[in-house]
């Protein structure tokens, strides 16, 4: 006989004379009530064990974190909460679990010690409940682009090029690094390296989309990223996914329309097909923020905060425009912020993004054409020879969610740029080829994931949203 998922069973139209469940033992009440757990949903289901005609060996071994198996019939539960429960005819202990050792007790854990725990936190309602609206989340993503004929690209995780020109890489070498090889002046012969060149993980995944994108017309990546900052903050990890749609003959307007049309759609469809888990969540978070002042916990709840982004269009705001809300700012003039804004030109720190989202505007924000000298080498050129058509996405909560641009289509203005900064035009030979043979305006954006499932789960560590995480000195796992 084939065992039934609890979700199935709890979502039954009617009785049932027998059925069949594995799981996970969440409690055992007076030797009586096993709340049965099997990941299928955030729900339990109750199995009431005839106690009386188990050996007492049996009911022993029937601790938390326990797996089991067990037949019964369905019957309509005069327990409050729950529509049915299992009356158990027979129950087998699959694994046991010592309640003097396993870690996950039914009590409450700190965040920090499911952390060190990762690989048994997601046996947690709350861990559980996160995990599986990630699941719906990317497979919304692909549901959407899909749905809209994108294509799918799988770009190389192992590159040359830093698309971002930042130096954040994680360099990948089989050289033996106690004897590297060196040229006849000294330097590191990366000749001999695995790839005959200096290869490193990759930060993104644009540079090869937009070769796809001037073929395919519309593509999207969603795929791991890897980025060495030292940034050991709560929305910084050193491994996450990216999701990076690239569309040919799309302007910045066109950009933008795409970006705010996708995240309301993945929001909608997890909220529809999440919502027992979003609504524990939404109970985790208020339960969270009594422990806060009033002042700093949220005026809204966490589904009251995901309607509000489906129903209001994200505010649309220039740098320059920015800069003078912040200027003018009362945490600028009192020298509240830790770096002052001064003047146009000046790189927005999450401090000051935040405040144009949660107090200034109160709505999601796209921030757009920006300062050329602050963003990347690809981003087109505005006719003020000053400012680029890059924009940003700030989110309450989380800051950046989006970061993207329209991409510098003119072959010259994009060479001279990367000679100014210093990029190696060989390096990126391929990358010139998609303007020197049929260029067009085109742009794209990345979302980084785990920050979207930040907003939608209401956690507020990126830590807790991956399985996981690689940050700056943990990779535990
Ligand atoms: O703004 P970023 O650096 O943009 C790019 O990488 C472009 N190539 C995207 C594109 O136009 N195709 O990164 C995009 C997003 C950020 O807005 C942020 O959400 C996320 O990636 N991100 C991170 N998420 C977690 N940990 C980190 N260390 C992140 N760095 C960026
Ligand atoms: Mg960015």
């Amino acid at each position: 006989m084939k065992h039934t998922k609890v979700k199935e069973l709890l979502n039954s139209a009617q009785t049932l004379q027998e059925v069949y469940v594995k799981g996970w033992v969440r409690t055992f009440r007076n030797n009586q009530f096993i709340a049965l757990n099997d990941g299928s949903t955030i729900n339990n289901i109750q199995c009431v064990v005839d106690f009386e005609n188990t050996p007492a060996e049996t009911l022993k071994r029937i601790t938390t974190g326990a797996a089991v198996a067990l037949k019964g019939s369905l019957t309509e539960s005069k327990g409050a909460g729950q529509k049915y429960e299992i009356q158990v005819t027979s129950l087998e202990i699959l694994g046991d679990s010592d309640p003097e050792k396993f870690p996950m007790q039914p009590k409450k854990h700190t965040l920090e010690f499911l952390r060190a725990n990762a690989h048994l936190r997601v046996r947690t309602n709350a861990f559980g409940a996160i995990m599986r609206v990630r699941s719906v989340l990317s497979f919304a993503v692909h549901q959407y682009f899909q749905e809209k004929g994108f294509v799918y690209v799988n770009t190389p995780v192992i590159t040359g090029a830093d698309a971002e020109g930042a130096g954040e890489m994680f360099q990948v070498t089989s050289l033996p690094l106690d004897n590297l090889p060196r040229t006849e002046e000294g330097h590191i012969d990366y000749k001999k390296d695995f790839f005959g060149k200096h290869t490193n993980l990759t930060v993104s995944g644009q540079l090869e989309g937009e070769t796809f994108a001037m073929a395919l017309g519309q593509i999207y990546t969603f795929g791991p990223t890897f980025r060495a900052e030292n940034s050991n903050t709560s929305r910084h990890l050193a491994e996450f996914w990216m999701i990076e749609p690239e569309v040919a003959f799309n302007d910045l307007d066109d950009n933008m329309d795409l970006a705010e049309d996708f995240i309301q759609y993945v929001i909608k469809y997890t909220m529809d097909k999440c919502a027992d888990d979003l609504k524990f969540l939404e109970g985790r978070l208020l339960e969270e923020e009594k422990s806060k002042p009033q002042a700093e916990r949220s005026e809204m709840t966490l589904l009251e905060k995901l309607n509000f982004v489906l129903e209001n269009n994200f505010k649309r705001v220039s740098y320059t425009e920015a800069i003078d809300i912040l200027k003018n700012s009362t945490p600028n003039k009192k020298k509240k912020f830790q770096y002052i804004i001064e003047e146009w030109g000046a790189d927005l720190q999450s401090e000051h993004e935040r405040f144009l989202v949660e107090k200034h505007f109160k709505c999601p924000v796209i921030l757009y054409d920006y300062p050329a000298n602050i963003k990347a080498f690809y981003m087109r050129l505005n006719e003020d020879g000053k400012t680029v058509r890059a924009m940003d996405i700030l989110f309450p909560g989380i800051g950046e969610i989006v970061g993207g641009s329209q991409r510098e289509e003119r072959y010259d203005v994009l060479v001279e740029k990367m000679k100014t900064l210093g990029i190696d035009e060989e390096e990126l030979w391929w990358y010139l080829d998609t303007r020197r043979f049929g260029t067009a305006v085109h742009s794209g954006f990345g979302l980084g994931f785990e920050r979207l499932v930040l907003f939608v789960t209401g956690m507020t560590n990126i830590r807790d949203v991956i399985p996981f995480p690689r940050t700056p000195g943990n990779a535990e796992f």
